[in-house]
């Protein structure tokens, strides 16, 4: 296993790229499973997730050839319908594979994902809505079985606003006879994203990134070509880290307009951000003001930056509140920023950041994909040595952090445990 070492201390100064989102390229790959030709993604990201994804497709008999960011995907050969236990239990995204295979196979058999770090992380939404779709769903030996004569299209209100619940909806009804309507549909740029290639392909996809998405169903879809939208998260981190660092970074090829709530937040903290068409320039300030948060679905502050987020807290001036309100696990990072000498303490949701005037490096330990980059936020500015072990929950949503950080001006590197 490999671990990362920083010597904190350096500021962050240079030039950044973004690579493609993590939380774009993995439904819009699954995507292929809706038509039987040859489709090319560019500008996808190098990460472990991805590698589980093409394991995955494989295994339902796509054929996939892909050197570093371009990956092709021909599913005219699909032949299985079940994805296995080992192959989801590595990525819950997997269920990602359960609308399309229901409408271009008309039955599908994926292991149930589990829970994970962060929370139970239940799929009950998704069932729900291929169930009013037309498909049979039947819990069996760990699996859900899915089968249907012909999907059709339904109403279907989501109980609450589920990101990949609404891209496995959005994938079936594609192919559904008549209109669907999906309602307290998922708002995030990822979901416009993925109904942007759908529409590419020849559906028929309006409203998308609202909270009322119509979905009129299309005999087939056609393979297309697509670029792979910036990585907000990452963005998000970058920005971050140059507050953290008290450092001065351009990052370029990125989305300013995915992250209004992350640069609004960062800016109340004392933070000089300046978008310019597709950069932001982030200078970090000397005094970092304490500012609550509340983490809510798209287009407020997302869940997916609460943690590094939590991490500049940790050494602003004064206290700050941070709300987690979509998962219900989701401050397993507290226990290692103690480690390092941060004020934090939990009641609920709630997570209550005394700021320190600086942190001190230790060995922590990652465990999940956002925890793993917190710490690696607070070895950046952490006094002496912080090692970050188990950075394989790292791997699977960032590509090269490390490296990045390290053009940055960082002292750190990667080594093999
Ligand atoms: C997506 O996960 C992202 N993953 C997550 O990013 C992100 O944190 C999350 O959306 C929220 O924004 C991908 O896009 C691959 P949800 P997803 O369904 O779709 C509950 C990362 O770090 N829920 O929007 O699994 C659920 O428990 C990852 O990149 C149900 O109750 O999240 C949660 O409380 C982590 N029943 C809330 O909804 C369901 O059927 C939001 O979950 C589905 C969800």
């Amino acid at each position: 296993m490999d671990k990362i070492i920083i010597k904190g201390g350096q500021p962050l100064k240079g030039e950044v790229k973004i690579s493609g989102a993590k939380n774009a390229a993995l439904p819009i790959l699954f995507s292929s499973l809706l038509t039987d030709g040859l489709n090319e993604y560019t500008n996808v990201p190098v990460l472990q997730d991805i590698e589980s994804t093409k394991t995955l497709l494989t295994s339902l008999g796509a054929k996939i050839q892909s050197e570093k960011n371009r990956v092709q995907i021909d599913a005219k050969g699909l032949n299985n319908y079940e994805a296995s236990y080992d192959l989801v239990r590595k990525m819950r995204a997997s269920i990602l594979v359960l609308g399309p295979l229901v409408a271009r196979l008309k039955k599908a058999k994926v292991s149930l994902p589990g829970g994970c770090a962060i929370g139970a992380r239940p799929i009950n939404l998704h069932l729900k809505g291929l169930a009013k779709l037309g498909a049979r769903i039947e819990l069996k030996d760990g699996f859900v079985e899915a089968s249907t004569r012909g999907l059709k299209g339904a109403i279907i209100d989501f109980d609450l606003k589920t990101v990949t619940g609404t891209e496995n909806l959005m994938m079936a009804a594609s192919l559904a006879k008549g209109i669907t309507i999906l309602n307290n549909a998922a708002q995030e740029p990822e979901i416009i994203a993925l109904a942007d290639v759908l529409n590419k392909m020849g559906a028929q996809i309006t409203g998308a990134g609202t909270h009322k998405i119509r979905i009129e169903g299309v005999p087939c879809l056609n393979p297309t070509l697509v670029k792979i939208i910036p990585d907000r998260i990452e963005a998000g981190t970058f920005i971050a880290a140059a507050a953290l660092t008290r450092g001065n970074i351009l990052i370029k090829n990125c989305e300013p307009d995915h992250l209004t709530a992350v640069i609004e937040k960062l800016k109340q903290t004392g933070t000089k951000i300046i978008v310019k068409d597709k950069t932001i320039l982030v200078q970090g300030s000397e005094h970092i003001g304490s500012v609550d948060l509340k983490t809510m679905p798209y287009p407020g502050f997302p869940t997916d930056m609460q943690a590094q987020f939590m991490t500049l807290m940790t050494i602003a001036n004064g206290v700050s509140m941070i709300t987690e309100t979509i998962f219900e696990n989701r401050f397993i990072h507290v226990s290692e920023l103690r480690r390092l000498g941060a004020d934090i303490t939990i009641s609920g949701n709630n997570a209550m950041v005394k700021g320190v005037k600086n942190l001190s490096g230790a060995p922590v330990m990652a465990t999940d994909l956002r925890a793993s980059a917190s710490l690696v936020l607070a070895g950046l500015v952490a006094g002496g040595i912080t090692e970050v072990r188990r950075i394989y929950h790292l791997d699977r949503g960032y590509d090269r952090l490390e490296a990045k950080f390290a053009r940055l001006g960082a002292d750190i590197k990667r080594v093999r445990e």
